[in-house]
């Protein structure tokens, strides 16, 4: 094992809130899953589900072809990684991790080995001996790890591991978290609502919304051709900006006041020949270029905010301000014009009052 297959799963609380309604999907052997998506949105539920700490109240759940719904948590042969990974304070580093095996009643070199080979791998091995308070977060955080990778899972279940370590560590743990799903070779269930995660770990994201899959797709699928607004907006930063206008010139350009875009042929292809719709034109923020010729947006700068490498840019165009992300050799004034030429290769279209993307077909 590990295939795991939702079918229509539904999840009523007992207090009757539904926090997922006919959920489906399949996660395959040895995939790396993320679920993604705003607080609330049922990510937890569905992992909780999976492991089998809630139980399913509607449809089925599989681990390949066997019918997990009424199967007990531990006999299930995952292993779940928490936000808020109580170590036991006064046990060695070695000993928390040998706990859960030493309770199964495995033997004694047997745990030896494989306390061994799991520090190894996480690189904690000069720290077997210190007890939880002579650690980092970072540290600590791979012996919460270290604890789930001794068990030998066929599916590791992880629910906002790293939200408690700090920018940088974040950024080098989810590094190892990679590393380990490829020499564990097993599947990863990973939930989070940080779409930099996502869409560094993932072969697959599951963007969800109140209980319900926006989309399933590659960090580049998803990032590139986003199903609707919700989706579009949750990945990107700055976030992807949009101006409300309507469709002319047979679905080949896109009008709002005084501006008027070429859309490429293959979009308006896509569009089909559409006038007078009223739609919404999403440009991410790293999609213009100062000095390029293809359609120019024109507009007056806001804002201008230096972040390192880049600078963020506020520009007024057409009476809404886009914030676009643009090189620092730029020399841009709050109030001064500016005129940035837009990948309309990339950009995106979306029904005004569904969100639904008009290039989804
Ligand atoms: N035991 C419960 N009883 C009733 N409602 C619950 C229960 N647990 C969770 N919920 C509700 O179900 C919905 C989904 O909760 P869940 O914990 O799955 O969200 P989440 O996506 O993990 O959010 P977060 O990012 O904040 O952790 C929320 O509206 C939550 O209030
Ligand atoms: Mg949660």
């Amino acid at each position: 094992m590990a295939r795991i297959r939702l079918e229509s799963v539904g999840k009523r609380y007992p207090n009757g809130f539904v926090a997922l309604e006919e959920l489906s999907l399949e996660i395959a052997d040895r995939e790396f899953v993320v679920l993604l998506g705003p607080s609330g949105c049922g990510k937890s539920t569905t992992l909780n589900l999976i492991a089998g700490l809630e139980d399913v109240t509607a449809g089925s759940l599989y681990f390949d072809s066997t019918l997990m719904n009424v199967v007990p948590a531990h006999k299930r042969d995952v292993a779940m990684v928490f936000q808020s990974y109580a170590l036991y304070p006064h046990k060695s580093v070695y000993e928390n991790i040998a706990f859960g095996l030493r309770m199964r009643g495995h033997p004694r070199a047997e745990i030896e080995s494989r306390v061994k080979d799991a520090a190894r791998s996480l690189e904690i091995e000069p720290l077997l001996e210190r007890r939880p308070h002579q650690l980092s977060g970072g540290q600590r955080q791979r012996v919460a790890l270290g604890r789930a990778l001794v068990r030998q899972p066929a599916a590791f279940l992880m629910d906002e591991p790293l939200s408690n370590l700090d920018a940088a560590l974040r950024i080098a743990m989810r590094a190892e978290i990679k590393k380990l799903h490829h020499t564990m070779r097993t599947t990863f269930v990973y939930v989070t609502h940080d779409q930099a995660e996502a869409l560094t770990l993932a072969d697959r994201i599951v963007v969800m919304r109140e209980g319900v899959i926006q989309q399933i797709g590659s960090p580049e699928e998803i990032y590139d051709r986003p199903r609707n607004t919700f989706v579009a907006s949750f990945l990107g930063n700055p976030p992807i900006n949009y101006l409300e206008g309507t469709l002319a010139a047979d679905g080949a350009r896109f009008v709002r006041g005084g501006l008027s875009l070429a859309l490429p042929p293959e979009l308006s292809k896509k569009i089909g020949a559409e006038n007078g719709r009223q739609v919404r034109l999403g440009i991410r923020a790293e999609d213009v270029d100062p000095r390029g010729t293809g359609e120019t947006l024109q507009g007056r700068i806001s804002s201008v905010l230096p972040v390192g490498s880049d600078q963020f840019l506020g520009v007024e165009v057409e009476g809404t301000t886009l914030f676009f992300r643009v090189g620092r050799e730029l020399r841009a004034a709050e109030g001064e014009n500016v005129a940035l030429s837009v990948n309309m290769n990339r950009a995106q279209i979306f029904d005004s009052s569904s969100g639904a993307s008009l290039l989804w077909k």
